[in-house]
């Protein structure tokens, strides 16, 4: 049985200074994922953490909210069959020094900070985050 999946992606501010949202959506689609929502907002220091609340007591948390609240990001649901780890792996590693090239982030990652992409890593968090960004999505049928 194919079980599809859905994911949240941020283009994180770097990406979008970068003029690269294109080039990820057209990753996305020419992979064959759906793109089931979409918009741009300047997240709230509030939202931010609680996006990253795993994170709370490590030491890069602060900068962390810091820089993916400094300016607009991009969420995105995506749809597709295994797609979590499918776009897990058209990421590349946190670090995009260690990212392979073809990679989002091994193509255009600065460093550990400025990835450019998120996107969820388990099913769990994909229900956390799809609820916490679009909770109109609870009610979708299609
Ligand atoms: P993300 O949550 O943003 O999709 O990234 P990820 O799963 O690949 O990495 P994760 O371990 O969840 O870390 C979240 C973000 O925190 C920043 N980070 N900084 N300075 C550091 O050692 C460090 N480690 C992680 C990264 O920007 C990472 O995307
Ligand atoms: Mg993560």
């Amino acid at each position: 049985m194919i079980t599809k999946q859905k994911t949240l992606v941020i283009i994180k501010p770097d990406g979008i200074q970068k003029n690269i949202i294109g080039e990820i959506i057209s990753r996305i689609e020419k992979k064959g994922l759906k793109i089931l929502n979409m918009k741009m907002m300047k997240l709230s220091r509030e939202l931010a953490e609680k996006l990253y609340e795993e994170h709370r007591n490590k030491p890069f948390f602060k900068s962390l909210v810091n820089f993916i609240t400094y300016a607009p990001i991009i969420v995105i649901i995506v749809e597709g069959e295994d797609v979590i780890s499918i776009f897990r792996s058209m990421m590349g590693s946190t670090d995009p020094k260690n990212a392979a090239p073809g990679t989002i982030r091994g193509d255009y990652g600065t460093d550990i900070e400025r990835n450019i992409i998120h996107g969820s890593d388990s099913i769990e968090s994909a229900k956390r985050e799809v609820d916490l960004f679009f909770p109109e999505e609870q009610e979708r049928v299609i």
